[in-house]
This record gives C-alpha cells, structure tokens and sequence, in this order.
C-alpha cells in the first residue's frame, strides 16, 4: 500500500517538475482522489510541496553523497526520502528509509542497493550544507536558482534577500475574506470555531481572519456552504480594501478569473455593477460558481484584455488591472515558479503588461480611477511599468493609497514586510 502511494507521490512530482505542471493543478487532483483518506492526502501534498520547493537543495545533497547522477525518477525517490528525514520524521529515521529501500525494490529493482547506501549515507552525516554566506550558498540553502537571488539581491540588498528567500520557503499563512454581506466578523469567526476551524482575527485587516487549522471536509460545512468567506491571501485582501467604492460604480476587472479581486469589490457594490473578463471561459465559470457561493451578483465576458473594445470607451468609474505577472511574490504557495522564470518569459510578460494598460485605460471615464496591481516584486513590472505609463499618459496621474498602516504613492507589499505574498499595489485617476 505504502509503495502505491510512493508511486503516486513520485508520478505528482515528475509532473510538477518534469512536465511543467502547475503545483496548484496537481495538489487540487490529490484533493479530489477518493482513493485517500484525509490525512493521507494531506502526507501527500505536504511531501509534493515540499520536495518541489527544496529541489535545488534536495539534489545538492544527492551530488555530495554520490558520483552518480541517478535517473529521474530514482532522483525523486531519493528526494522524498530526505525530504521526510529532514522535515517530517519524528525520530523514525530508519523505519523511513527501510519505507524507501522497499520502494525502490518493487518500483525501481536495478537502484535498489544504491537508494540504500545513499540514504544510510545521509543518515551518518546530515550535514551537508554549506556554511559561507556566498550567493551560491544562499541559493542552495532556501533553493532558489542562483540567477533569481541575484536579481533579489540588487534589488532588495542583502539583508532583505534572505528574510525574502526564508518566507518563499514557509508555509504560507491562509486567510479568509469575510464576505460582510452576508455576516459580520465577529459571528463567522465563532461559527468557523464550532465547526473545528482553528482561527483568531487578522490584526492587518478588518475584514479578514487568520486560519491557523481547517476543519476536516471544509468545503461541506455550512460556513463555506452559506458562502459567508473567500479564501484570499491578505496581500489581495489589502488591494480590495484600497478600491474606494461608494456603491453604485459601474467598475470592470480586465483580467478577472479566478475572481478574487472582482468578487471582494462587487461585495460593496449596491446599485452599482461589475464586469469580469477574463481570456480563459473555463477560468470563468470558476468565478461564477464563486459568485453564486457568496451571493454576489458579476456578469462575466470572455475576452482579450490586449484587443480594443469600442463600446467601453470612457464608461468605467473603475478599472481594474490585477494582471498575469511573473508571480515571484507568491513562490511559498507556488514553488515551481522559481524554476521557470526565463528572462525571455519576463520580457514578453512585461509587454503584456503595458499593452493591456495602454489598452484598458481607455476605458476609464474623466475623474474615474485604474487601478494597477501585480503578485510580483520586480520593479519593473511594477512602479516602473507604471512610471512609464504615465509619462505616454499625460491624462492619468498616480493617486495616494491610503491604507490602515500605508498612505504611499504604491503599495509595495513584499515577503518580509508581512510574511505573507509579495504584491503590487496603483491608483490611477484619469483626469
Ligand atoms: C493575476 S491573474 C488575475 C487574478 C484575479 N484578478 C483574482 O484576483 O482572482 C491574471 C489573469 O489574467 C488572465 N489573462 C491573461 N492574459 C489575458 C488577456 N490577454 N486578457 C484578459 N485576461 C488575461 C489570466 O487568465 C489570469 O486569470
């Protein structure tokens, strides 16, 4: 039984890292097998996560104890069992690679004697890293490509550069969004208690709250089921408080699904409405099925945020551009996206980025607010995308964003300022 579930477990990883599946996609498929059992799924996932966010520095282990390169899937075998030695074991070291060894008889029989002498290897000595402050040190130690901590490092200089790596490498914090449309804080969070959630208030914001434990099946429970809160992360959460809605704004969300943002803003809507775009229709109906959750009332369109739309020229109070990025402030919930980060896939991201803005600012009627946000921590995909547009659009200005602790000209949420995800925030007001 053990071995099917090594198998599983190894088929999940070759995909995340040799197929270029998305972490997200693959932890939602485990989700949904009813072939484990809760607490299975959750040894699964948090075994995935983990080997795939160590990756850099599970193989540099591997290198230090062998002269061999392992094949693939030998090297994820290899892997998890480190990984659960490391991470996960409470003292049952030898009963864990006894687990593996037996694994490797039945999966993979020619690597059998080599998984053992590797893993008895790091059993005797399991200190491996090394010690030096250099660069390449670092990039092992919290197993981010060397070429990503030096950008950081220019970036944000030494000292933030590791606070940074260090909260990639956690486990990220989960928050709801209290939808106050239908239920006040205060009564949810004594709701979620009862049904065996592990929550307390989020000091950041009013109306989030921190989930230290879900309760087991969440998802049929009536909190979730009444639709009384969105999962978001708190650096969302703060974007949707910076929107200032009176209420009856005719607000579009150019690239919308799966509809976080859409769905925190249309919740102060009253005689107001919103649009939800999105290029992906599949995208889409996730956001629908969210919005029947919460009873919150948004129409969806499909359509390319880069193609001009006549017929909304000049008739939005709000856009708003939460738009695709190079996602390096969300890299604790999505790991895999450390390692896939070409400077060629930034370039073309980056043009995205200023097509779509150059494009959906038409949309924004006189005195009516763009709102520009990213999940990334790069200047330029952010204030510098920006300060670019502005200085081709003499009809928009930068707007303070005033925010419970922060009344800046952005909001530049990164890793170490909240221990949560990076995040990118801009007001614009077209004059
Ligand atoms: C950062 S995500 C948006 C997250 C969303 N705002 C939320 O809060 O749930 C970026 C979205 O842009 C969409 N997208 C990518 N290219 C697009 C385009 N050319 N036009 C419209 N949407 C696009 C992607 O499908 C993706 O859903």
């Amino acid at each position: 039984m053990l071995i099917d579930t090594h198998k599983y477990i190894f088929n999940c990883i070759y995909d995340i890292m040799y197929n270029d599946a998305y972490s997200s996609v693959v932890t939602s498929r485990i989700d949904r097998d009813n072939k484990f059992s809760h607490n299975e799924k959750s040894y699964i996932k948090t075994l995935c996560m983990g080997v795939v966010k160590n990756w850099i520095k599970l193989e540099y282990y591997i290198d230090k104890l062998s002269n061999k390169k392992p094949k693939k899937n030998v090297k994820i075998l290899l892997m998890c069992a480190i990984y659960e030695i490391e991470f996960m074991d409470d003292n049952k070291d030898y009963l864990t690679v006894n687990h593996y060894v037996e694994s490797a008889k039945n999966l993979f029989p020619h690597a059998k004697n080599f998984v053992n002498a590797i893993l008895r290897q790091f059993l005797r000595n399991k200190d491996l890293l090394p010690n030096d402050n250099s660069l390449k040190s670092l990039s092992i130690i919290y197993s981010h490509p060397i070429e990503l901590v030096e950008v950081l490092e220019k970036v944000y200089g030494r000292k933030r550069l590791e606070k940074i790596l260090e909260v990639n490498q956690s486990v990220p914090k989960i928050y709801f969004r209290v939808n106050q449309k239908k239920i006040t804080r205060t009564k949810l969070l004594e709701i979620l208690i009862e049904e065996g959630f592990i929550v307390k208030p989020s000091d950041i914001c009013e109306n989030a709250i921190l989930v230290e434990k879900f309760a087991n099946n969440f998802t049929s429970l009536p909190s979730f089921l009444n639709g009384y809160y969105y999962i978001q992360d708190i650096s969302s959460i703060i974007m949707i408080n910076t929107v200032d809605i009176n209420g009856n704004e005719k607000v579009l969300d150019v690239a919308a699904a799966p509809g976080g943002k859409s769905l925190g803003v249309a919740e102060k809507l009253t005689s107001g409405k919103l649009i939800a775009q999105d290029i992906y229709d599949k995208k889409l109906d996730r956001l629908l099925d969210n919005s029947k959750r919460l009873g919150i009332d948004i129409e969806t369109k499909l359509g390319d945020a880069t193609v001009f739309n006549e017929d909304y020229v000049e008739k939005f109070d709000v856009v708003i551009a939460d738009l695709p990025c190079s996602g390096l402030g969300i890299i604790s919930k999505k790991p895999e996206i450390k390692y896939r980060k070409s400077t060629q896939n930034l370039k073309s991201m980056v043009q995205l980025q200023e097509e779509i803005l150059n494009n959906v600012s038409k949309y924004v009627k006189k005195d009516g607010y763009l709102y520009y946000s990213t999940c990334t921590i790069l200047p330029f995909e952010n204030e510098e995308q920006i300060r670019c547009f502005i200085e081709k659009n003499s009809n928009f200005k930068v707007v303070s964003l005033e925010t419970k602790d922060l009344n800046n000209e952005f909001v530049n949420l990164v890793q170490d300022n909240l221990y949560s995800d990076g995040f990118f925030i801009s007001k614009l007001m077209r004059l």
